[in-house]
């Protein structure tokens, strides 16, 4: 037993205007929920149905903000290559999980590098509009859960349909199969092959206000990766 895991993160703000360069209150609203949902000490957890509500987990891994960096660019949208990180390098990211805050365009969110990847990309990537739930963020997705969903991939976790249909495997056996990605806010019971989806787990796709929790099988698989031999096991000294 590795205990409570507490990892350090490093922010990058890349901004092409103003309102990009975001406040420290927003940063610090984003570690916050980062926290409280990793830890399980989110209020809304309180919506998950009985169904589930046994399964609901504090995965014992927590933030605290070690460095913020600001950088000005004329770069409008970065896609999803991760050109961000080669033009502002990672800072030690064998025990730091690095957060690049800039633009990504196209609808994106954010998007996640797993566990195992290179070190020079290792880290996620989100827009500004999605970070925190202060100052400049967008409904739905103003609550900071795209945060805790793409940390959610940078501790190997898969969404919950698997990225395929029925028989596609999450590899984690108490979030049960679904379809396809459930959005917006979906109301309890929703079914798919055979069984009610968690549609209120970090890693479905529904709006920020709708997902509240990580499963305990969720919790043993991220928790693999800071073991002896695993992919992010310096991160647990
Ligand atoms: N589309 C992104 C991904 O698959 C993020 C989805 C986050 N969802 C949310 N409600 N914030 O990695
Ligand atoms: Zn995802
Ligand atoms: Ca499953």
């Amino acid at each position: 037993n590795l205990g409570v895991i507490t990892i350090p993160v490093v922010v990058t703000v890349v901004y092409s205007n103003s309102q990009e360069n975001i406040s420290d209150a927003q940063i610090n609203s984003q570690i916050s929920i980062l926290n409280s949902d990793f830890r399980a000490t989110n209020s809304d957890k309180n919506s998950v149905p009985s169904e589930f509500a046994s399964l609901v987990a504090d995965s014992e891994v927590q933030f605290t903000l070690s460095q913020v960096r600001r950088y000005s660019n004329s770069k409008s949208s970065w896609g999803t290559n991760d050109e961000v990180k080669l033009v502002y390098p990672p800072v030690t990211p064998a025990n730091t999980l690095n957060i690049w805050v800039c633009n990504i365009g196209g609808g994106i969110l954010g998007y996640a590098q797993f566990p195992g990847g290179p070190a020079s990309t290792d880290g996620v990537v989100i827009g500004p509009q999605y970070f925190g739930n202060t100052g400049y963020v967008a409904a739905p997705f103003d609550k900071g859960r795209t945060a805790t969903h793409e940390v959610g991939h940078y501790l190997n976790l898969r969404h919950i349909w698997g990225d395929g249909r029925c028989n596609q495997d999450d590899f984690v056996a108490d979030t049960p199969s679904s379809d396809a990605p459930n959005y917006g806010c979906p109301s309890y019971p929703t079914a798919n092959c055979r069984s009610n989806d968690m549609t209120m787990n970090y890693m479905d796709y529904t709006n920020d206000e709708c997902m509240y929790m990580f499963s305990e099988g969720q919790k043993s698989r991220l928790r693999t990766v800071f073991a002896s031999g695993g992919p992010r096991a310096a991160m647990a000294n």
